[in-house]
């Protein structure tokens, strides 16, 4: 079953910074990693600092080949349709 996308701006997903609610912009793509959150291998606070943000920067810097499209299929929420520089 094939969920429903989304398009999600930057106040959208700037109200999911918590540990129990996360969204992380990666390249384009909004994910709700709140499930992936404790299976991260750099651990829960490392992957919580791109909370609500754009995680591109960070998700690049320590492992840019990690094929995160294909480990976060079932956490995608949508394209990105708002102002990157709004994230900051
Ligand atoms: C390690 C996935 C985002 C920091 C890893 C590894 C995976 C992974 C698979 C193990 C890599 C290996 O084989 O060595 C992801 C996914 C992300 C994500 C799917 C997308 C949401 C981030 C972000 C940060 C981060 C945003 C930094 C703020 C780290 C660090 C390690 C790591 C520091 C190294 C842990 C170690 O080897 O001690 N991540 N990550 N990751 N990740 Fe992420």
């Amino acid at each position: 079953e094939k969920k429903r996308l989304q398009s999600v701006d930057d106040v959208e997903l700037s109200r999911h910074n918590k540990r129990s609610d996360c969204w992380i912009h990666i390249f384009g793509q909004v994910y709700d990693v709140t499930p992936y959150l404790e299976f991260h291998p750099g651990g829960v606070d490392e992957l919580m600092r791109a909370a609500g943000r754009d995680g591109t920067p960070l998700f690049n810097q320590y492992h840019a080949w990690v094929n995160y499209e294909s480990m976060l299929k079932s956490c995608l929420v949508g394209r990105f349709s708002g102002n990157l520089s709004n994230l900051k």
